[in-house]
C-alpha cells in the first residue's frame, strides 16, 4: 500500500521535475545559456516521464512533457489580471489611420474626437499592482488573462515607485506599463554576451524579456531597465474623465511617463506625430516601433467597447522596417580573437534608419549560400530599429552575370594559416595560434575595461605594438620599457610615461579580472568570478580535471572543456608564465565575501524531510555562511544530502547517484567545525 505521505512526496517531485525542465528548456531555447549538459536534462526528463506514466493525475498543461515544440515561459507563478491585457490592431499607412478615425466618428456619431499619442516602446507589457499605495506585484501579459508573476525582477527597476507620492492612495490600483532596455544597454549586454561567447540578442524587446524572465532577480538589476506606464489596469473609487488626466496622475503618483504625447483632432494631426517620430525615432534612448494612438474621453472609449482582443477605441500605427537596395562590393572576413572567420558585406553606402550603412553581417558562409546572395548583386538592406543592419535579399533580375558565389577561403586572410570548419559546426576558424588578427583582438580584450582596463591601449597603439614586432602576445606589454613606448606614433614622453604606468598599475587587478582577460573561451565575466572564488589561483586552476570543474555550480560541460583545452595548450602556459614574472596576480587570498575555507567553497547541500535542529531557512543560510549552496534537487553534482525525518524520494535519488549522504547531527558538526576554526 502505498502511503498518503509518499503520495504528496511523489507529487512534489513531480512540481520540482517540471520546474527544473522548465527552468533548464528556458536557459537553453531562450536564453541560449544552457547549464546542465543534454544527458543531465534526459534524466530529468525521463524521471518525470516515468512518474506521469505512474500517476497520471499528476499531469498538467503546464507539465514539459506536454509540451509541443516548447512555450518555455512557465517557470513563473500564474497571476490572473483583473482585467484583460489588451493588445492592439494595427495601421501601417494613413489610409488605414483615416479608416480608423471614420469608424470610430462615426460610432460615436461625431467628427470631434480627441485623441491622444503616444509613442509606443518596445519593450515587454508589463502589469504593476499597487496596494494601498504600496507596490504589491507585477505580471507579465501573458495571453491577456493570465500573465507570469515577476514581481521581484520588476522591483530591482530603479525607475519603478516603491511607494506612490499620494497623499490618499488608492486601496488597489493596477497599472500598465512598458519594461524596455535603452539602446545603451543593449549594446553593453550583447557585448558582454560577445565576450562570453553567447548568442546575442537580436534586439532590445528580446533582451528585455529575457530580463524580466531571470530566475535571479540580481541578474535582472544588472540590466538596468526601465519602465514607462501607460494605462489604467483597475482603480478602486477613483474616477478620470480621461487619458491625459490619467497621464498626469501617473506622472504625479511618481511613475515614470514618457512625456512625448500630444492631443490630436484629426486623423491627419496623428499622421504628423506619427510621421515626426519615424523621423526622429533614432534620437531617443530607448527602442519605439510606432505610435499609439488613443480616444481620450473615457465615456467615449466605453462606448465603443472592446473586441476580444484589442480595445476598438485605439490603434497601433507601426513603423515599417526601413529597407534600401544598395550594391555588394565585396565579402570580407573577419577574423575574432577566436579566429573565427566572420564575413561581413561592404556595401555601397546607403542611408538607412537615420544612419549611414555600408557594413551589414552576413553570419557565416550557410546562411550567404541559403539567401544565394553573390558579390555584386544588387541587395535589400534592412534595419528594423537598432538591430545590426542585414541584407535581406539580392534582387535576382538585376543581375547581369558578373556576379561571383562567395566561396570561403582555406587560408586565413590575415596569417595564411589552415582554416577549419569543423563537421556539423557553422564557423569556420583560423587555427594558427600566431595568427596576428587573433593576438590583436586578444590584445583588445586584455585591455579592456572589464578586463586588466589598460588606458591608453587601444586599437591603434596595440595595431602599432604588433607591427612593429614590440610583442608578440599579450604577456609582452608588461616588459616593454618608456623608451620602447617612445617608438610608437604621436608619442611623446607624457603619453609613453602614462601607458606605462598604466600597464604596471594592471598588474594589481583581481584573480577574477585576470582571469577574464586571459579570453578562454565561454569564460565571461561572471564566470570568472566564480573560477576565482573557487580556486583562488591560476594554478590550480590550472590542474583542475574535467570533473572537477563540472563539480562547481554554474560550470557546464562547455565551459570546463573549455578550461582545460585552455590549460593544455603549451603556448597558453608560457603567456601565464610571463605574467607570473612580470607580477601580474596569479591568486587570491581568500575568497571575496564570506571567510570559509575553499573546501566548502560551491559545494552544494540538499535537505530532504522534516529537519528538528533548525529551520529550513536556517540550515539554509549557513550553508551559505561556509561558502556552500543549497539547492533544492539531487544531481551527480550534490555534495552532500542532507536526511531529517521521513525524507522524501531525495532521499531515494542521493542513493541511487551514490551522493554523499548525512545526518541533521553530521551537518551541524560540520559546520561547527568551520565555524570553530574561524576560518
Ligand atoms: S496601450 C488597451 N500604449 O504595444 C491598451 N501600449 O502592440 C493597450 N505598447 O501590448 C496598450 N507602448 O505592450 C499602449 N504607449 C503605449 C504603448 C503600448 C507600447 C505596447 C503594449 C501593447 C503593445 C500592442
Amino acid at each position: 500500500m502505498i502511503s498518503v505521505k509518499q503520495i504528496e512526496n511523489v507529487a512534489k517531485r513531480a512540481e520540482e521535475l517540471k520546474r527544473l525542465i522548465n527552468y533548464h528548456n528556458h536557459r537553453y531555447y531562450v536564453l541560449d545559456a544552457p547549464e546542465v549538459s543534454d544527458a543531465e536534462y534526459d534524466e530529468l526528463m525521463r524521471e518525470l516521464i516515468d512518474i506521469e506514466a505512474a500517476y497520471p493525475e499528476l499531469i498538467t498543461p503546464d507539465s514539459p512533457t506536454q509540451r509541443v515544440g516548447g512555450e518555455p515561459s512557465n517557470a513563473f507563478k500564474p497571476v490572473r489580471h483583473r482585467t484583460k491585457m489588451l493588445s492592439l490592431a494595427n495601421a501601417f499607412s494613413f489610409s488605414e489611420l483615416a479608416a480608423f478615425f471614420n469608424r470610430i466618428s462615426s460610432e460615436l456619431g461625431t467628427n470631434e474626437v480627441e485623441m491622444v499619442c503616444e509613442l509606443k516602446i518596445d519593450g515587454v507589457a508589463v502589469s504593476l499592482d499597487y496596494d494601498h499605495g504600496m507596490y504589491a506585484g507585477a505580471a507579465t501579459r501573458g495571453d491577456g488573462e493570465v500573465g507570469e508573476d515577476i514581481t521581484t525582477n520588476v522591483k530591482t527597476i530603479q525607475s519603478l515607485p516603491l511607494r506612490l507620492f499620494l497623499d490618499s492612495p488608492l486601496d488597489t490600483l493596477e497599472v500598465r506599463g512598458e519594461a524596455y532596455l535603452s539602446k545603451e544597454q543593449f549594446k553593453q549586454i550583447n557585448e558582454e554576451r560577445g565576450d562570453a561567447g553567447q548568442l546575442e540578442f537580436a534586439n532590445p524587446r528580446n533582451a528585455a524579456a529575457g530580463s524580466l524572465r531571470q530566475l535571479d532577480p540580481k541578474i535582472t538589476a544588472k540590466r538596468h531597465l526601465g519602465i514607462f506606464v501607460y494605462a489604467l489596469g483597475y482603480a478602486a473609487g477613483v474616477e478620470f474623465s480621461d487619458q491625459w488626466e490619467l497621464l498626469q496622475y501617473l506622472k504625479i503618483a511618481g511613475f515614470k511617463v514618457n512625456p512625448h504625447i500630444a492631443k490630436v483632432g484629426t486623423p491627419k494631426e496623428a499622421y504628423e506625430f506619427c510621421k515626426e517620430w519615424q523621423e526622429k525615432r533614432h534620437s531617443l534612448p530607448f527602442e519605439i516601433d510606432g505610435v499609439v494612438i488613443k480616444v481620450n474621453s473615457f465615456a467615449q472609449q466605453e462606448k465603443l467597447g472592446i473586441t476580444s482582443k484589442a480595445p476598438r477605441w485605439a490603434i497601433a500605427y507601426k513603423f515599417p522596417a526601413e529597407q534600401k537596395t544598395t550594391k555588394l562590393i565585396s565579402v570580407e572576413l573577419n577574423v575574432g580573437r577566436t579566429g573565427a572567420l566572420t564575413p561581413t558585406a561592404v556595401l555601397e553606402p546607403v542611408v538607412i534608419a537615420g544612419s549611414t550603412v555600408s557594413r551589414a553581417t552576413l553570419h557565416n558562409e550557410d546562411e550567404i549560400k541559403r539567401k544565394d546572395i553573390r558579390i555584386g548583386d544588387t541587395v535589400i538592406v534592412q534595419k528594423a530599429g537598432d538591430v545590426i543592419p542585414e541584407i535581406v535579399a539580392p534582387i535576382v533580375s538585376k543581375r547581369d552575370g558578373s556576379e561571383k558565389e562567395f566561396v570561403m577561403p582555406r587560408e586565413c586572410p590575415v596569417c595564411g594559416g589552415e582554416v577549419v570548419r569543423p563537421e556539423g559546426e557553422a564557423v569556420a576558424r583560423c587555427i594558427n595560434i600566431n595568427c596576428p588578427a587573433v593576438i590583436f583582438e586578444h590584445l583588445i580584450h586584455f585591455a579592456s575595461r572589464g578586463a586588466m582596463d589598460i588606458e591608453g591601449l587601444g586599437e591603434s597603439v596595440a595595431r602599432q605594438l604588433l607591427d612593429k614586432g614590440m610583442i608578440k602576445d599579450v604577456a609582452d606589454i608588461y616588459y616593454l620599457d618608456k623608451e620602447k613606448l617612445l617608438s610608437i606614433e604621436h608619442f611623446a614622453d607624457k603619453a609613453a610615461e602614462n601607458l606605462y604606468n598604466a600597464i604596471r598599475k594592471s598588474t594589481d587587478r583581481p584573480l577574477a579580472r585576470v582571469l577574464f582577460a586571459l579570453g578562454i573561451r565561454h569564460v565571461g565575466s561572471h564566470v570568472a568570478e566564480v573560477l576565482a572564488d573557487s580556486f583562488n589561483s591560476i594554478g590550480k586552476l590550472s590542474h583542475a580535471t574535467l570533473e572537477e570543474l563540472i563539480k562547481i555550480q554554474e560550470i557546464g560541460p562547455k565551459i570546463a572543456e573549455s578550461i582545460v583545452g585552455f590549460f593544455h595548450e603549451e603556448r597558453n602556459r608560457t603567456v601565464l608564465e610571463k605574467l607570473h614574472r612580470a607580477g601580474v596576480k596569479m591568486e587570491q587570498e581568500k575568497p571575496k565575501s564570506t571567510n570559509y575555507t575553499r573546501s566548502f567553497a560551491g559545494m552544494t547541500f540538499v535537505f530532504t524531510g522534516a529537519l528538528t535542529l533548525f529551520t529550513r531557512d536556517e540550515a539554509e543560510g549557513l550553508v551559505k555562511s561556509i561558502g556552500g549552496k543549497a539547492s533544492s534537487s539531487v544531481s551527480k553534482k550534490t555534495d552532500y544530502v542532507v536526511v531529517g525525518k521521513n525524507p522524501g524520494s531525495k532521499y531515494d535519488k542521493a542513493k541511487s547517484l551514490g551522493v554523499k549522504i548525512i545526518t541533521e547531527d553530521d551537518f551541524k558538526r560540520l559546520i561547527s567545525g568551520q565555524q570553530e576554526r574561524g576560518v
